[in-house]
C-alpha cells in the first residue's frame, strides 16, 4: 500500500493531483444513485468529497452511504481542481475509515431558537457563522498583542483574585479565600498602575468579572479586557494611543479576515472608514446634542445605551466623549485642573449603535487628593495601602484605558448581541454549558 500523507483541508490547494488522507466530519451528503457528494469539514476548511459508484469499491460506497451529519471519519482520495467548488478543489474519494456514526445531531439546518442554541453552545460552535466569529476574535487578540508588543509595551498579568474593588463595590463577585474575603477581578487597572511604575508602558489581557444584574445585549458577567497603562502620559496622549490602537485592530481584521466577514455578511465599507483621528466631544457637548434631539438629560447623569447610540449616529467612526462629571466616575480619575467638577477621562463609543468599547482616564497622581478620594468613596484604606504607596515613592502623571474584547468583536463582526462573541458566554441566568 502506498503511503498517503495526512493533511489539513486548508492546505489541499497546493496538493492537486496527490493522494491525501484527511480527518474530518461530514456535514451534508447528497446522492444521485450513481454519485455521492460529501461535504467534509476539518475545522480548517471545507472540501467536497465525490464518489462515483462505478469507480470505487463496494465497501467504500456503502460506508459513504452510512454517514450522517457530524459523523467523524478519515477519508482518502485524490485532490483535483474543480472551478465550480468555492475552494477551487474537490476530493475524488477512494477510501473511508469511519470513526463514529453520529446519530440524531440536535442542530439541523432548520431554524432553532436562541435558548436552544445556547443550551447546545458546545455544538453550535461548529456552525460556519460561529467559527467565523471565533476566528475574528482570535485575529483581534493577536492584533492587540502585535500593536502593543511592537510599541515597546510589556505584557503583565494582574491577579484574578483580589482583596478589594477597582471599579466600585456594587458589582463585585464575592468568594472566600480561606478565612478571608476575596473578589474576582473587576479590572486589573490598579495593579497595572504598579506595573507601569516598574516598566513604563504595560498592558494586560485577561478575564474580568462583573456581577451585574443587567440583561442587555452588551453585558456579560465574564468578559475579557485589554488594559494598557502608561507612565508619563497625559489625557490627550492617552486618546491618541486609543485611536491608533482601534484603527490598527480594525485594519488587521480587514486585512486577514475577509472570508469570515463575508460569512457574517458584514458591511465592510463601514469598517473601512475607521481611521484615526476620531472625533472628540465633551460630556457637556454630548448633553447639548441629546437635548437638540429631544433626549434631555440633567447634567450629572450618566449616559445609557439609547444616549450613546444617538450620539454615535452622528459620526462615521468611533467618537470619544470626554470630561464626565467627577461625581459619576471612578475614584482614581484625575480632575481637570481648570474645572475640577469634571475628570480627564474618555469613553470611546463605537459606531452603528454598539456602545462604549473603551473606558479610560488620566489617573490622580497627587497623594493627598487620592487619600481624600478614599475617604469620600468610603473605601477601606488597609486594602489599598499598596496603591497609595505608588503616589508616595516617585509619583508621575500616568494614564490608561480598558477595551472590552467582546463588545469590540460584536461591533467588528456586526452582531446583535455579545453572547456570540465568546465561546461559552456567562450571562445572567446562563452558566451552562
Ligand atoms: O469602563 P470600564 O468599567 O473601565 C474599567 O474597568 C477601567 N478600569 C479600565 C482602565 O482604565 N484600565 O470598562 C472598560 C470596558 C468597557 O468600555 C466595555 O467595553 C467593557 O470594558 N465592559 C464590558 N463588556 C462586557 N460586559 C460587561 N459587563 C462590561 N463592562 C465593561
Amino acid at each position: 500500500m502506498d503511503s498517503v500523507s495526512k493533511v489539513d483541508i486548508a492546505g489541499v490547494g497546493a496538493l492537486a493531483g496527490q493522494r491525501v488522507r484527511i480527518g474530518c466530519w461530514m456535514t451534508r451528503r447528497r446522492s444521485s444513485g450513481k454519485i455521492q457528494f460529501l461535504q467534509l469539514r476539518d475545522g480548517t476548511g471545507f472540501i467536497q468529497g465525490v464518489l462515483v459508484k462505478e469507480e470505487v469499491d463496494g465497501e467504500t460506497w456503502e460506508k459513504a452511504g452510512q454517514l450522517t451529519q457530524e459523523s467523524s471519519l478519515y477519508v482518502t482520495g485524490t485532490v483535483r481542481e474543480e472551478p465550480r467548488s468555492p475552494s477551487g478543489y474537490e476530493l475524488a474519494v477512494d477510501g473511508i475509515d469511519i470513526i463514529q456514526i453520529a446519530t440524531d445531531y440536535p442542530i439541523t439546518p432548520k431554524e432553532h431558537g436562541v435558548d436552544f442554541l445556547m443550551d447546545h453552545r458546545h455544538l453550535w460552535l461548529r456552525a460556519p457563522r460561529q467559527r467565523a466569529i471565533l476566528r475574528i476574535r482570535a485575529e483581534i487578540i493577536s492584533a492587540v498583542q502585535r500593536f502593543f508588543d511592537e510599541r515597546g509595551f510589556t505584557l503583565v498579568d494582574p491577579p484574578v483574585l483580589t482583596p478589594s474593588a477597582a471599579e466600585g463595590t456594587t458589582n463585585l463577585f464575592h468568594t472566600k479565600y480561606f478565612d478571608e474575603d476575596a473578589y474576582l477581578t473587576q479590572s486589573g487597572q490598579l495593579y497595572m498602575e504598579a506595573a507601569a511604575m516598574a516598566l513604563g508602558k504595560v498592558y494586560s489581557f485577561g478575564p474580568t468579572f462583573r456581577a451585574e444584574k443587567s440583561k442587555t445585549r452588551r453585558h456579560l458577567i465574564e468578559f475579557w479586557m485589554i488594559e494598557p497603562e502608561m507612565a508619563f502620559v497625559d489625557h490627550e496622549e492617552n486618546l491618541r494611543v486609543q485611536e491608533e490602537f482601534v484603527s490598527y485592530v480594525v485594519g488587521q481584521v480587514l486585512e486577514h479576515c475577509r472570508p469570515e466577514l463575508a460569512v457574517l455578511e458584514r458591511d465592510v465599507s463601514k469598517l473601512e472608514q475607521v481611521k484615526a483621528p476620531f472625533p472628540r466631544i465633551s460630556y457637556d457637548e454630548a448633553i447639548d446634542m441629546l437635548k437638540e434631539d429631544g433626549m434631555e438629560l440633567p447634567w450629572g447623569e450618566d449616559f445609557g445605551a439609547p444616549h450613546e447610540t444617538l450620539i454615535a449616529e452622528k459620526f462615521d467612526r468611533p467618537v470619544f466623549i470626554t470630561r464626565y462629571p467627577t461625581e459619576i466616575k471612578a475614584f482614581y480619575m484625575k480632575p481637570d485642573p481648570d474645572r475640577p467638577e469634571v475628570v480627564l477621562c474618555a469613553d470611546m463609543i463605537a459606531p452603528e449603535g454598539y456602545g462604549e468599547i473603551i473606558g479610560g482616564s488620566q489617573r490622580i497622581d497627587d497623594p493627598e487628593l487620592l487619600e481624600a478620594r478614599f475617604d469620600e468613596h468610603q473605601l477601606p484604606r488597609e486594602a489599598y495601602e499598596w496603591y497609595l504607596d505608588l503616589r508616595k515613592y516617585g509619583t508621575v502623571p500616568h494614564s490608561g484605558f480598558g477595551l472590552g474584547l467582546e463588545r469590540t468583536v460584536a461591533w467588528i463582526c456586526g452582531l446583535d448581541h455579545v453572547r456570540e462573541t465568546i465561546p461559552f458566554p456567562r450571562m445572567l441566568y446562563r452558566l451552562y454549558p
